[in-house]
């Protein structure tokens, strides 16, 4: 167990993160990352994914290009396509992919490793980039690198108030 006051600020504490050190994330800790996301929760404990790690620096600036909004893909120390399986799980592969998602950027986090959910990328062109088969569904591509200056200003949310209901 985590005491929870931890874990709550830690939670409120991670932030996107969208520049780079040129550091090497090193082994362990990217299996670190990976573990997280194997250990996400799935509908029918089906685990509908697959994890594409890409290290090399020519297929992260080919990725980068096709995002948008992730140009920064390319100063990564590495990054993984997060792809679900809709044949395993076809009601549940988003979902399931999210909570994967959401495991790594938590890990990450804790390991003082940034990185940023993209998800403005042309992802007809990521998949074929990434060599995805046409039934494949690319969640996303979470760059990860160590955190470059200081940690962004925390972002908004709305107030509980405003997004709760007593019934
Ligand atoms: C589904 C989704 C898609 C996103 N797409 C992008 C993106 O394409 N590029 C980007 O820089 N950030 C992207 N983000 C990051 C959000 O902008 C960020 O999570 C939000 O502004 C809150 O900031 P925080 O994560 O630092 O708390 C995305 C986040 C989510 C959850």
């Amino acid at each position: 167990m985590i005491d929870p006051k931890v874990l709550l600020d830690f939670i409120k504490e991670r932030r996107s993160i969208r520049a780079f050190q040129s550091k090497t994330v090193p082994e362990n800790e990217i299996e670190m990352i990976l573990e997280a996301g194997r250990w996400a929760p799935s509908a029918s404990n089906r685990q509908p994914w697959q994890f594409i790690i890409i290290k090399s620096k020519e297929m992260l600036k080919k990725v980068a290009r096709v995002a948008r909004y992730g140009k920064f893909i390319s100063e990564a120390s590495f990054a993984v396509a997060i792809v679900g399986k809709p044949r395993t799980s076809h009601n549940w592969y988003v979902v399931d992919t999210s909570l994967v998602s959401m495991n790594m950027m938590l890990m990450a986090w804790s390991l003082g490793i940034g990185t940023c959910w993209i998800g403005s990328m042309n992802k007809e062109k990521a998949k074929e980039v990434l060599g995805l088969g046409v039934k494949d569904y690319l969640l996303t591509v979470l760059p990860f690198g160590y955190i470059q200056g200081d940690k962004p200003y925390p972002t908004y949310r709305k107030p509980l108030s405003d997004i709760t209901k007593d019934l």
